[in-house]
């Protein structure tokens, strides 16, 4: 129980990333609050949670919505007293992303995920930080890909997108940390479970002709333990991540790319 009765906000709750994370949360004992822009995706996963008897609640919130951000989490407040760990587990779809050579890419198209996950990210960390501040502790959370440190071909803006998260948790935490605030990110490997990976499998397949188990060979290649990641995986870290355990990471973002990146 190694977040008992930490109160958790949960952003992109009911996607696969922030549902295991939700999840895997609730049974270390926090108290979930799961935020999407569908209500039915986080109600679905808050009911998972409730059955398995733990604490959930679910609303629609769009996390670009400075506003609707800022209204749930005073809710929140209201309703538990205080914010302990906001987790943005955002994602928007990659068929207006990815498949397209920079060359013949819109630059509305290349700036759609760095305006989404930039902005998204921001308005989460610094509006839950505001009501951190006043416990003098917290910790704020988000997830990346290894294409924040890597050329990878026809994924547009996303690599921009996920270098910005990565550079705003450095900058979080340098404001942050001496008000007890910790900012950590996760940087999952690929993850075959999750409809994220079957879409970019889809887009890709139109230009490689690759099948999916083609598609996850050549991404399990490059790691050294010859195989991707499971929803598991990611979501024991983050449980690490958010715990008191984790008291002296800061500022940085986990490599969970299984040796595809070196540190
Ligand atoms: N899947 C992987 O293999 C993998 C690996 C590494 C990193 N990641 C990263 O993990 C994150 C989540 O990925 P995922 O696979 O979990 O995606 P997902 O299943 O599509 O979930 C994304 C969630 O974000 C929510 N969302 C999107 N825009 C929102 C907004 N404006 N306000 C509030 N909620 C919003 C969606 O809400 P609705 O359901 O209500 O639409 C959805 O629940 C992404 O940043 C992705 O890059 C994923």
């Amino acid at each position: 129980m190694s977040l008992k009765n930490k109160v958790v906000v949960v952003y992109g709750g009911g996607g696969a990333v922030g549902g295991a994370v939700a999840r895997a949360f609730a049974r270390e004992g926090a108290r979930l609050f799961l935020a999407g822009r569908r209500l039915g995706h986080s109600e679905a996963v808050a009911q998972d949670i409730a059955s398995a008897g733990g604490s959930a609640d679910a609303a629609a919130v769009d996390a670009l919505d400075e506003q609707a951000v800022d209204r749930h989490l005073q809710s929140v407040i209201d309703r538990a007293g205080r914010i302990d760990i906001a987790f943005n587990a955002i994602g928007i779809p990659g068929t207006n992303i990815l498949g397209v050579p920079l060359v013949e890419l819109q630059v509305e198209q290349f700036f759609l995920p760095i305006m989404t996950y930039a902005r998204a990210y921001f308005l989460i960390a610094r509006l839950a930080a505001r009501r951190m501040v006043a416990n003098h502790a917290g910790v704020i959370m988000t997830v990346t890909t290894q294409h924040s440190r890597m050329g990878l071909p026809l994924s547009g803006g996303y690599g921009p997108a996920m270098a910005a998260e990565e550079a705003l948790t450095r900058v979080l935490s340098a404001e942050l940390a001496p008000q007890g605030i910790r900012v950590v990110g996760l940087r999952p490997q690929a993850i075959p479970e999750t409809d994220t990976l079957k879409e970019a499998f889809e887009i890709r397949t139109k230009v490689t002709g690759m099948s999916w188990e083609q598609f996850q060979e050549s991404l399990a290649r490059n790691t050294h333990a010859r195989r991707l990641m499971t929803l598991a995986e990611m979501a024991n870290v983050a449980v690490f991540m958010a715990s008191d355990q984790a008291s002296g990471m800061t500022g940085t973002t986990v490599n969970l790319t299984m040796g595809t990146l070196d540190d």
